[in-house]
């Protein structure tokens, strides 16, 4: 497919419900009928499919919308209640899963950690440089699709609440994460490359009726943090872990692509994660963090949450894939 043929105009249908949160929006959404906002979220698991389906769905509704569904919806009041309730349910349960953040926490420290990364480990990206066959790619591909389609647009939320340099330095990673200029550059775009590489379905969210919640929350989490001001310093340290922790998992992704022989696209979307994030781990540490808790202390524990929180959901996801693999599970359809 070329560039021109895949449109931001290709939207697809919504996926189907997986319980009773994720049915009230769904079906509301198909039918054009009212959401009725108040109802109970607190039963369902927050980290299960129904709850993490009907907040990414909901979510959908700033980014790209789903065929048939009225763009006006973004902006429904009933549903921004009901995802209110339901990003309250999923940010309290992350917050119980991280633990208390110590007042004298450290954003530097915590970013030192993140760079400390065994040689040997074993989790997804270990495991595929070492062993992995290209099913397994495929399976990541597939299940990194809801979140690299529309890379860097959850973080872009952040910008209008940024200030000077932290704003700045943010714009200018994010320049990158857009094609510096040149749309077949955008990573979305190397993204949907590789997909079509691996003979996978490119079009916007394929694989959001497959992906299950594992996959899912963590593009939740970063479009929580991204659409809320009061969480602007969680936003940042989410994009600092995401890019520290880019290029050693960018590096093993690739070495194991080069050993099993993968198509050339598939190899660029990594080797430019390894090249690029390298740099944007510098500019993150130093002028986005650094200057953000320089001229607002008092975010640093957000910025110490939205690491910790990555952190949190990423496992998940390793988990969640390895699980996965290990029971025969089918994730591409
Ligand atoms: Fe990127
Ligand atoms: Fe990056």
């Amino acid at each position: 497919m070329s560039l021109a043929t895949r449109s931001t105009a290709i939207r697809l249908a919504l996926p189907a419900p997986r319980g009773p949160l994720s049915s009230h929006l769904i079906d509301a959404l198909g039918s054009g009928a009212p959401v009725e906002h108040r109802r109970d979220v607190t039963s369902a698991d927050p980290f299960g499919d129904d709850l993490q389906l009907a907040l990414y769905v909901a979510y959908e509704l700033h980014y790209a919308g789903f065929d048939g569904v009225d763009d006006d919806r973004e902006w429904d009041p009933d549903i921004l209640g009901f995802r209110r309730d339901l990003e309250r349910a999923f940010l309290d349960a992350v917050r119980r899963e991280v633990g208390d953040i110590e007042t004298d926490v450290s954003a530097t420290v915590e970013m030192d950690e993140l760079s400390t990364e065994p040689v040997d480990g074993d989790g997804v990206s270990f495991r595929l440089r070492d062993t992995g066959t290209w099913d397994q790619f495929r399976d990541l591909f597939a299940m990194r699709s809801v979140y690299h389609l529309k890379e860097a647009d959850p973080h872009a939320w952040a910008i209008p609440r940024l200030r000077r340099t932290a704003k700045a330095a943010f714009v200018a990673v994010e320049f990158d994460e857009f094609g510096g200029g040149r749309g077949d550059a955008v990573h979305q775009e190397l993204f949907a490359d590789l997909l079509e590489a691996a003979d996978l379905d490119a079009r916007h969210l394929a694989y959001l009726d497959t992906a299950p919640a594992w996959a899912l929350s963590p593009v939740n989490l970063m479009s929580c943090f991204g659409l809320h001001r009061a969480l602007r310093g969680a936003a940042v340290g989410h994009l600092a872990a995401t890019e520290i922790t880019s290029p050693p998992g960018s590096a093993r992704l690739l070495a194991g692509l080069e050993r099993i022989d993968a198509p050339e696209a598939c190899r660029h979307f990594y080797r430019e994660h390894v090249e690029a994030d390298a740099v944007h781990e510098q500019i993150l540490r130093t002028d986005v963090v650094g200057a953000l808790v320089g001229a607002e202390p008092e975010l640093e524990r957000d910025v110490v949450f939205g690491i910790r929180g990555f952190l949190l959901v990423e496992d998940k996801f390793d988990d969640g894939l390895q699980s996965a693999w290990r029971a025969g599970v089918g994730l591409r359809g």
